[in-house]
């Protein structure tokens, strides 16, 4: 059969079903069950996911759990995950509780400044060029009123557009280099039709410029696009605490856990193969968060990256320093998010995670995305500088072994105690696993 078809979008659901499976499965009925199996018995909610995107054939669950007890600025959070990653909402949890003994997160936005750009090529004297954007950037601005009408009278909108010469590195290549504010909306929708706006502008108004030769004339708009990369949409999260304070146990001191921890975020800081494990660390946390309130973690994602690299070295988004025995761990860090439009009042569990959160609004989110980052980071460095990070995943690589071989209750309680103390591998947990069984079955 055909790999291959034409008019796919236009088949319906179960058309579309039906052509995957005879192309592609060996065993059709069994793939469609497992499909199907996805399907919501709630015809008007899975009408509505099927309608988030194109040629949706089934939903793929990601479980969304939570972590409690985060303090940030004094008022407790229970901070909603998506996430498949196993030990990552428990580490999140262990370390919300550890701070909440000392003094809970603090956070605050620095700046919200989104950018967007036109990206255009003009063969000419830049001078005139100059002179062109001065005369027509108040025309940009108000032929744009009818999109930003809303968004002024609420207090954001067009803060500048600024005209930069990028001929150096490439031939006769200028921007219109935008600046926005969206307020609660991450502002995508917003920034691309305003920009679709000053492309059209700036290129009809070119036509009647008088300084401008025929060539001048002639403006060629390769783009318009907002960017995800957003330096001044920027968020601080901080720990703090005495380090005597830091110690949970004997073992180790609390000036003994700092001094370690602070050489691993070094080590972060200097060290891009490692930098980038432990920014994917802080990534786990942010990305839950993110994903559980409808947010583009792409997008953020990217943003994030290319901050981390920002001065020409990939390098940690966290920081530690001990000062006068006080212990500080923070984060600066940029997150374009937003709590009204896109998914944030369509999906049933979007709406719920922002409730649980008390519905927070756009620079409210940054603080918790970026405590969630945080902590995750806080989290992941104690195991790494202390026990080592095997023995969390081990517990719950024993558990997902158990659950595979579909372990019973008894089975899983005898098993856990019995890893306590022997050392967890795909094969001896299978070999104990059976050794119970036939035990049992004596
Ligand atoms: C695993 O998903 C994340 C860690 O590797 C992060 C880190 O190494 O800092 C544990």
């Amino acid at each position: 059969m055909s790999k291959t078809i034409a008019g796919f979008s236009k088949l319906s659901k179960s058309k579309k079903i039906d052509w995957i499976v005879d192309t592609y499965f060996s065993n059709a009925e069994d793939a469609n069950k497992v499909l199907k199996q996805y399907w919501n018995t709630n015809d008007k909610l899975q009408q509505l996911h099927d309608e988030f995107i194109e040629n949706t054939i089934t939903n793929y669950y990601l479980p969304l759990g939570v972590a409690p007890n985060f303090l940030i600025n004094d008022k407790l959070y229970t901070i909603p995950m998506a996430i498949e990653e196993s030990s990552v909402v428990a580490a999140a949890s262990k370390a919300a509780k550890f701070w909440l003994e000392r003094g809970g997160f603090k956070t605050k936005v620095i700046s919200t400044t989104k950018i967007g750009q036109v990206h255009f090529k003009f063969k000419g004297d830049f001078k005139i060029l100059n002179q062109y954007f001065d005369l027509v950037k108040p025309k940009l601005i108000k032929d744009s009123d009818a999109i930003t009408k809303n968004m002024n009278k609420r207090g954001g909108g067009i803060i500048d557009i600024e005209l930069r010469d990028k001929t150096k590195d490439i031939d006769n290549y200028y921007q219109l280099h935008a600046s926005f504010e969206t307020l609660d909306a991450m502002g995508a929708n917003f920034i691309n039709s305003c920009l679709e706006q000053f492309a059209k502008t700036f290129k009809n108004e070119a036509l009647t410029f008088n300084l401008f030769s025929e060539e001048e004339k002639q403006i060629d708009i390769i783009m318009s696009i907002l960017s995800n990369y957003v330096p001044d949409c920027l968020v601080r999260a901080e720990v703090s605490c005495h380090v005597n304070e830091l110690s949970e146990n004997d073992s180790v001191s609390g000036e003994a856990f700092a001094l370690k921890f602070i050489q691993a975020v070094n080590i972060a800081e200097v060290e891009p193969y490692r930098a980038v494990t432990h920014n994917k660390g802080i990534m786990n946390g942010i990305d839950a968060v993110v994903l559980a309130t409808g947010n583009d973690f792409r997008a953020v994602e990217a943003g994030v990256h290319a901050y981390a690299s920002r001065n020409g070295r990939y390098s940690s988004l966290t920081h530690a320093k001990v000062v006068d025995g006080v212990f500080t761990f923070w984060t600066e860090i940029p997150l374009a998010l937003g709590t009204v439009g896109g998914l944030t009042g369509l999906h049933p569990l979007v709406k719920l995670a922002l409730e649980l959160l008390d519905k927070p609004n756009a620079k409210e989110l940054m603080q918790i995305v970026a405590v969630a980052g945080l902590a995750q980071n806080f989290a992941a460095l104690r195991s790494l500088t202390t026990t080592g990070i095997q023995q969390g995943h081990m517990k719950m690589h024993l558990m997902n072994i158990l659950n595979q071989f579909e372990a019973n209750i008894e089975e899983k309680q005898t098993l856990t105690e019995y890893f306590k103390s022997n050392t967890v591998t795909h094969n001896a947990v299978v070999e104990a696993l059976n050794k119970l069984r036939v035990s049992s079955e004596k």
